[in-house]
Formats: structure tokens, sequence, C-alpha cells
């Protein structure tokens, strides 16, 4: 069996209830990672790239970037430098758009650079439907040619996109960031309103604005983007991943051991951190990029909406649902985002958990233990909720489907098990 199917088959074992001690260090963000790569198609000069986190979904856009004609050479570490040798494919294939749907992300810069480009169209996920209608909208408002044909999408702009007044009917992360990218070569001026305020998309107009690219207003709803006529290479570094940051201080908060968080970023955390300290949860600086996470004995129950940045996080919905099964009372998490984001729900059940869930709300009921079960890893953040239950779980928890855990948690066994985790993989063979 090739080594990728078998990693489908492969399972975490995690012994629960280990005294955890050490430090965790939060790695380059996925989300920030994707979209700064996929910009790399805009330019002929050489772009270097640094704290690029392990990933499987980085060795996705590798290969589609790879696909498209861009050389990658690993420099050293985290770094990668890419450029543009000989343009080989205007198309991103099915098999690694099914396997990332942020594979989207190579669309907008394609069809600025080169006029054309075939994206096979994402299908619907775990979380929800997912549509990229809005991303072909605003194409299609810059003068692009769309057809949807045998489930790919194929747009064409041979004479080059041009500038156009784009309104996102709803805040999209990648939407504003393709539509971003695609603007800064396009003919004249390109407003986006309701533009997506999320870090990583600040973070990648910065690195468009190093290569060149005439960009303002990043990190309000409204950016405006006067094209250019070609864009230069630079040197970036990704940002720290404020979703494994947050990830990490629910864990440290419920293993309850002396763990210090390098490289948190507060800064894009403090919702997060309100909602933390109201639960009874402190972040405390000890150095200017350590935290350790204080803990009040007796947690709060609290009410979370998921809402866009800079509010609370769909990405940190399970693991704080997890968190929130400890408190003293009852909790409720509405998911405002993405409709069927709720499949750990029945998982945490089978560990203990009295969750339940009434059409977008999760009503969460306090239970004193968990104990160790079979459970499945349902999307890449709910993967991350499994692992903190599993590491508080009474006995031996098995999680499988655990290749969603590896799309977004860079060497995430080597990190706990450095801190002192009871855990292992073990392929597990099918019935
Ligand atoms: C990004 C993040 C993902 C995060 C999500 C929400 C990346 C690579 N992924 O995903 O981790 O969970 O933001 O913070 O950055 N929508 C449409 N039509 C569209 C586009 C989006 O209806 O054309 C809807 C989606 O179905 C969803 C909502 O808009 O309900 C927000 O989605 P969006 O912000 O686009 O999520 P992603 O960019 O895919």
């Amino acid at each position: 069996m090739i080594k990728e199917e078998l990693k489908l088959k492969e399972a975490l074992i995690v012994e629960g209830g280990q005294k955890l001690e050490g430090v965790l260090e939060v790695s380059g963000a996925k989300n920030a990672a994707l979209p700064n790569m996929a910009a790399t198609i805009l330019t002929d000069e050489e772009v270097v790239i640094d704290n690029i986190p392990d990933l499987l979904d980085i060795r996705t856009m590798e290969k589609l970037l790879t696909t498209i004609g861009i050389e990658i050479n690993h420099i050293k570490n985290k770094t990668y430098s890419f450029k543009l040798k000989d343009l080989k494919s205007l198309t991103a294939p099915y098999d690694l758009v099914s396997k990332m749907r942020a594979s989207i992300l190579v669309l907008g810069p394609m069809l600025a650079k080169f006029g054309y480009a075939e994206v096979s169209l994402p299908g619907g996920c775990s979380i929800g439907t997912r549509p990229v209608d809005l991303h072909l909208k605003a194409l299609e408002k810059m003068g692009a040619d769309i057809k949807i044909e045998h489930g790919y999408i194929k747009a064409s702009a041979p004479q080059g996109l041009k500038g156009a007044h784009i309104f996102f009917d709803k805040i999209t992360v990648t939407g504003t960031e393709n539509i971003m990218m695609a603007a800064t070569l396009a003919h004249g001026k390109t407003v986006i309103e309701n533009a997506a305020l999320e870090p990583e998309v600040v973070d990648l107009a910065l690195m468009l604005k190093k290569m060149g690219a005439n960009i303002k207003g990043e990190g309000t709803h409204r950016i405006e983007i006067e094209g250019v006529k070609s864009l230069r290479g630079t040197y970036h570094t990704v940002i720290p991943d404020r979703i494994e940051a947050g990830t990490f201080a629910v864990l440290s908060a419920l293993t309850g051991g002396k763990i210090i968080i390098k490289n948190y970023p507060n800064h894009y955390l403090e919702y997060v951190n309100e909602v933390l300290e109201n639960i009874g949860i402190s972040i405390i600086n000890i150095s200017e990029n350590e935290v350790i996470v204080k803990r009040k004995d007796i947690l709060k129950p609290v009410n979370i909406e998921t809402k866009e940045y800079p509010l609370f996080p769909t990405d940190l919905q399970a693991q704080f649902m997890t968190l929130l099964c400890f408190a003293d009372g009852v909790s409720e998490i509405t998911e405002n985002i993405f409709e069927n984001r709720f499949m750990h729900v029945p998982e945490l059940n089978r560990l203990g958990a009295n969750i339940e869930i009434k059409g977008k709300t999760a009503i969460i009921k306090p239970v004193k233990k968990f104990s160790g079960a079979s459970i499945k890893a349902t999307d890449l953040r709910a993967s991350a909720a499994m692992v903190i239950a599993g590491l508080v779980a009474e006995g031996e928890t098995t999680i499988h489907s655990i290749y969603h855990l590896d799309r977004g948690y860079e060497h995430i066994d080597q990190k706990l098990k450095s801190i002192g985790a009871k855990i292992r993989r073990e392929i597990i063979e099918e019935e």
C-alpha cells in the first residue's frame, strides 16, 4: 500500500492523565503560509518565505505550485525559495484541490498573471458546503470570463483583469485574499468592500506590498488596490499560528501542568484571551513572546458565538467546547460561520461529555471527567480537540482519521511528547 493510503488509516493512541510540563512552540500559521505561497505565482522573481510550517496542506500547495512551473528550493529549516521557471500548466487538478479547499487560492494569481486558469471546483467538505461563488462573482466583475465545465472552473481574461468595485455579500477570508492578489496586477483600481479583517489577510497584503503592490486599507473592511504592471521578489516571514496558540492555551488550562507557550501571538488573540479570562483562565506574559496559562480551580461557564475576526474564531470552536465540558455550569456555543461544524459533538459525547445540539447552538452541560474511548477526528480543527480530550481522559483514547491533524498541526506528536504526553501512532487495519 502506498504511504498516503496508509496515512489515512493512521490512528493516534493517547494515554490520558499524564503530567505535562515544558515548552510548546507555536509554528507559522498554515492559513498565512498558504496565501503567501500562492502569491509567488504573481512574480517572475524569486520569493523567499521563512517560518513555513511542515504540514500536509503545505505539501499540497507545493505540489500545486510545482505543477504550474514554480521551482521550490528548501533553503534551510523552515525557509523555502519560490521562482517561476517555465510555465508548465495552468490547471489545479482535482486530486490536489480535493485534498485541500484552500487550493482555490491559486485561481486569482494565475488568472492575473497568465490570463487563464483552470481550478477543479472544490466540493463540499465535512464542515459544510463551502461554495466559492463569491470568489467567482468578483473575478467576473473584474472582467474574467468564467465557465464551469467537467467539474472545473475555467477562467480567462486574455487582455488582463480590470479593476472593479467588489462588494462581498459575506465576509470571506480566502475570497478577500484571492481578489486582493488578482487585483495587484489588474488594470486600474479595485475596491473590496466587506473585506475580511483576519491577520492572515493583513499579512498577505504586507507581503504583496513588499513585492511592489499598491494596497491600502488592509485590516479594515475596505481594501483599495491600484494595479501595477509587475511585481518583484521579496523575503517574507510567516506570522505565528493564532489557532495553534489558542489550542495550546486550552490544552494547558485543562491539563494543569507548567507549560510555557512560545511565540503566543497575544495581539491576534485579544478576544480569545478575554473569553479565557471570563472562564477563569489567564494568559500571563513571562517574556516578550512567551506566556504561561494560569487557571482558577473552578472554570466558569460562558456563552460563545463564532464570528469573523476580531471576534471568536470558528477554528477554535471545538477546542473551547472541550474546555467548557469541565466548567461549573451550562455553556452554549453558537456556530455562525459553517453550518455543519458540530461533528465533533458525538465524538466528545463518546468520551463522556454531555453536549446537545439545538440548531446552530451546542449546549454543553458540565461533566466531572472523560473516559478513554475510540473516537474519530472529524475535521482539521476538531482533531486537535480530540487530542486535548484524549489527554484529559482517564485511560486510553484512540483517535482515528488522524490525517486531518497532520494537515494543520505541525509535528504535534513530537511537540506533545516533549512535554510528557504519552501518545503514539498506529496503523489500524480496516475490517
Ligand atoms: C478560511 C480559513 C478557515 C476558517 C475560515 C473562517 C484558510 C485557508 N482557511 O476558510 O480555516 O475556518 O476562513 O474563518 O484561510 N462562503 C460563501 N461563498 C464563497 C466563500 C465563502 O458562501 O464564495 C461562505 C462559507 O461557506 C462560510 C463563510 O462564507 O460560511 C466564510 O467562509 P470563508 O471565510 O470563505 O472561509 P475560507 O476562506 O474557506
